[in-house]
């Protein structure tokens, strides 16, 4: 087990509303400190464009193997040792390009066409669920559910179990708590063993009878003659769902965030021409996902941040900060669907490890909040929110936990 970072240390925010939206620090590391040697921590951070890009993804100097990190999720699927060929985020090239082929399988272009009216659906019977001229919790009502309920469809799951995947789900990703450690770990082991329980009898007999879903594109992969065996697909699929579920619906619940908050006439905007949605998409991810950063170890001494970087120094990508970096986006404080460039930033990351699940994660977006545009004239929030007592801490920095909207 790798040795976990304590990025809070670095970071000091003083609250969860500044955890959430750490604008300022940005702003101060951006232009005072842009290449930052952290002790405590024994980090050197970056937060330019530029060098984020770099560092994450310029293998043959910055490594994703490495015995530090910043990821505290625990999703603990100790049941079976990881086999190298699930291991696909902590691998740099050659080896990388194995597993990632093979999970890659089940994310062609073709899969995405086919997901997508199955996303509609789903979306819809949940907007369904939401009364008109009511106050509605977003996040219970859509953000939570659509990404988990999303991939268990798509993993093939059949329909009434969905709702027990999706509390497994919850549960193998909440994350820890320092008060009561043992207690979640506890709960973690027992979702792991009846998820690995449940699912694994499902790849046995999906074998036999190939569909038209993740597993069954899983269990006919083959790179180099090499084919994943049966707990590798479930291996596989806790993968998927650790790197896909919570980050999902933060982007999904911190989108209406900012339609609330942020800039009260881009709602009214978008029900005037809903092609403006993928726009949208793009700039929430910019400038409203505030938890993207990781680290990489210096694989060979280099000087390419301008700095001496020496073989085994963590360096840490901000990748939620180089979105704001004013050599790349114009106005970049602000938000703007229409400055041309926003589809860049480094939100899904870049190079070899980018997002294989950053086109299944847009259309998400884009089909949520498309459908919920086509019920509801208007939105307004309710006066009596405080952001600050409706954040807790997650995998994803700090999440809504529940964001009341009312809807016309
Ligand atoms: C990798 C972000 C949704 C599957 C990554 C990486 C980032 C990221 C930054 C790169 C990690 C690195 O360079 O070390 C996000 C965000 C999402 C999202 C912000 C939602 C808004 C999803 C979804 C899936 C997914 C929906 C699939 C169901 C993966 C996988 C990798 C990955 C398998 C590992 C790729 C590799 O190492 O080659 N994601 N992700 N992600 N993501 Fe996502």
């Amino acid at each position: 087990n790798k040795e976990v970072i304590s990025v809070e240390e670095i970071t000091s925010f003083q609250s969860r509303t500044e955890q959430f939206f750490p604008i300022n620090w940005y702003k101060e590391m951006l232009y005072n400190y842009p290449v930052y040697y952290h002790e405590k921590t024994d980090t050197w951070n970056v937060f330019k464009y530029d060098h984020v890009k770099q560092v994450l993804s310029n293998y043959e100097f910055f490594s994703s193997e490495g015995s530090r990190t910043t990821i505290f999720v625990g999703s603990n699927n100790s049941q079976e040792k990881t086999s190298p060929l699930t291991n696909i985020i902590s691998v740099d090239p050659p080896q990388h390009r194995k597993s990632r082929s093979l999970l890659a399988a089940a994310f062609t272009r073709r899969s995405l066409k086919n997901w997508e009216p199955r996303i509609q659906q789903i979306a819809a019977e949940l907007v369904e669920e939401i009364q008109e001229n009511s106050t509605v919790d977003i996040v219970e009502a859509l953000a939570s559910p659509l990404p988990s309920l999303v991939i268990a469809d798509l993993f093939g799951v059949p329909i009434h179990d969905r709702y027990q995947f999706k509390k497994w789900v919850d549960i193998l990703f909440h994350p820890y708590d320092k008060e009561k450690l043992e207690q979640i770990e506890l709960e973690k082991q027992r979702a792991a063993k009846e998820y690995f329980e449940y699912l694994y009898p499902i790849v046995i007999q999906k074998r036999s009878n190939l569909s038209d879903d993740v597993i069954s594109d899983l269990i006919q992969a083959e790179v180099d003659g090499e084919k994943f065996t049966d707990q590798e697909i479930v291996q596989a699929t806790m993968l998927l769902l650790g790197a896909g579920v919570e980050t999902t619906s933060h982007a999904i619940a911190n989108t209406f965030y900012s339609l609330l908050y942020d800039d009260e006439s881009l709602y009214q905007e978008l029900r005037d021409n809903i092609e403006l949605v993928p726009k949208v998409v793009e700039e929430m991810l910019r400038y409203r996902f505030h938890t993207s950063k990781r680290e990489r170890t210096v694989k060979q001494d280099n000087d390419l941040l301008g700095v001496e970087l020496k073989k085994g120094d963590v360096v840490i990508a901000w990748m939620s900060a180089s979105n704001m970096d004013e050599d790349m986006f114009e106005n970049p404080f602000s938000i703007d669907i229409h400055r041309p460039n926003n589809k860049k930033h480094l939100t899904f990351g870049n190079g070899p490890h980018f997002c294989l699940g950053a086109p299944l994660a847009r259309l998400e977006m884009k089909i949520g909040l498309e459908t919920f545009l086509e019920k509801f004239s208007h939105i307004q929030p309710i006066e009596e929110f405080k952001l600050e007592s409706n954040l807790t801490p997650s995998a994803t920095g700090q999440s809504l936990t529940s964001l009341p909207i009312k809807v016309y």
